[in-house]
């Protein structure tokens, strides 16, 4: 009982630590592969600004509205939404806001975590050189060899999970603070080594153009969509983490500024990734192509045939790695949170229990890859199901309603007070919160159906 007595009074050390705890968050599978190839193929700098615009109106407002909420509840998500509807005089149903976003929370990890061990995975094959000259062919056989052996997966699944749980089992500041400190600089100069290789190779001018040459005519109404989603995922948005996240947070932290700098490291670090992986891709004339395939087959292609490719391979690995265990770690906060408050359990115990559980979905997830490949709910593999019902649903309710709850329910004037907002920000502020966010997130949820 002790521990969940310290625990609702856990809060972080520093404003440093908090931030590189939510960057670690927002910086993960998102920014290294997705985020660059959004802009090689959506027109560039023309991308870039439309995203800025997106975070700007979206992003950000939702992000300061669970650091918000989170903060005056000091509890976990479903708590504090219920707590916070309590004292403003609001329908407990807005309880129904915290418990999507820890549901989210679990399932999406369920299925992060098998992604998270596929990168593990390859650290396994970078070390052991198993990249060494890869054709196009073994490289895909590589990675469907993968994918077809549920014993494979389920180790390395294993193992990722069990990082993450060790991580959480820690505490917030011995735990998810003091993992991001060492991580996320780790992740920092990985990335670095990784551009400057990147300049040296004939590949750079080519992958500079392709990143950032403006090209209105890529943006369609598809692209501004694809944009706004990004802006919201990103930011881990909807999934009670910024919010279990508040719930740590001192009063004397300025929620706008720290925003605007997790913002910044985000999109610093997505673009940093993009300079990173394509000068290698133009470099050996591959395929600039999408998805898992770009990070899967045709860099170890690459890194199977270039000098030096060995180590290059290993650091790549490890920074996707690290990107995906900050935002794991992530994931599962709000889920102990919650089960720290709602059970007798201590904090060891309630990780434990809930890693366990996140990491039984994962298996179903993970044989979808192959045992039960067959196995179909509404034409969906678990696997999948489980990524279209969080994105598409979970999610962007989730980030409606803590923006709604924020925007309407709450006393003004503390609100204003909170964010040190003049006359003309505050109405900003309101402006935005209350029309232009909820807006932004009703046309993603109504566009993906
Ligand atoms: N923000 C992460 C990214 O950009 C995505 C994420 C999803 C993080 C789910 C945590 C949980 O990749």
């Amino acid at each position: 009982m002790t521990a969940s007595l310290t625990h609702s009074h856990a809060q972080w050390s520093s404003r440093m630590g908090f931030v590189l705890a939510a960057t670690g968050s927002a910086v993960g599978l998102g920014n290294i592969w997705k985020f660059p190839y959004m802009i090689g193929q959506s027109g560039g700098a023309a991308f870039v600004l439309i995203y800025l615009l997106c975070i700007a109106m979206i992003g950000l407002p939702i992000l300061v509205a669970e650091w918000m909420l989170g903060r005056r509840g000091q509890k976990n998500p479903i708590n504090t939404m219920s707590e916070l509807a309590r004292k403003n005089g609001r329908s407990q149903a807005w309880m129904l806001v915290g418990l999507s976003g820890v549901l989210g929370a679990f399932l999406i990890l369920s299925f992060y975590s098998v992604i998270g061990g596929w990168a593990l995975a390859y650290v396994g094959d970078a070390i052991g050189g198993g990249f060494r000259g890869l054709t196009a062919e073994s490289a895909g056989a590589l990675f469907t060899g993968m994918l077809g052996n549920p014993g494979t997966l389920l180790l390395w699944h294993t193992a990722f999970m069990l990082l993450t749980v060790g991580v959480v089992a820690m505490g917030v500041t011995g735990g998810l603070e003091r993992g991001a400190k060492v991580l996320m600089p780790a992740l920092g100069i990985l990335l670095l080594i990784m551009v400057v290789y990147g300049m040296t190779t004939g590949g750079f001018g080519a992958a500079v153009s392709y990143l950032f040459n403006p090209d209105w005519s890529l943006v369609t109404g598809e692209v501004i969509l694809a944009a706004l989603g990004h802006a919201f995922f990103t930011l881990s948005l909807g999934m009670g983490i910024m919010m279990a996240y508040g719930s740590y947070l001192g009063q004397d932290v300025d929620l706008l500024r720290t925003a605007r700098t997790v913002v910044i490291m985000d999109t610093v670090i997505a673009i940093a990734a993009g300079l990173a992986i394509f000068p290698i891709v133009f470099a050996n004339s591959l395929d600039p192509a999408a998805g898992p395939g770009l990070i899967f087959v045709t860099l170890p292609l690459a890194f199977g045939n270039i000098s030096g490719g060995a180590l290059l391979g290993l650091a790549f690995f490890l920074l996707l790695t690290f990107a995906a265990l900050t935002s794991a770690i992530s994931l599962l906060e709000p889920i102990v949170e919650f089960v720290e408050e709602r059970t007798p359990f201590n904090r060891i115990t309630a990780t434990v229990v809930a890693g366990l559980a996140t990491w039984a979905l994962g298996i179903a997830a993970l044989l979808s890859f192959n045992a039960w490949s067959e196995i179909l709910i509404f034409g969906l593999t678990v696997f999948d199901l489980l990524d279209q019902l969080t994105s598409k649903f979970l999610l962007p309710l989730t980030g409606l309603g803590v923006i709604l709850f924020a925007a309407w329910c709450l006393d003004k004037d503390s609100v204003r007070k909170e964010l040190g907002l003049g006359e003309t920000g505050f109405t900003l502020w309101q402006v935005i919160t209350r029309y232009v966010a909820p807006a932004g997130v009703l046309v993603v949820f109504f566009s993906s159906l």
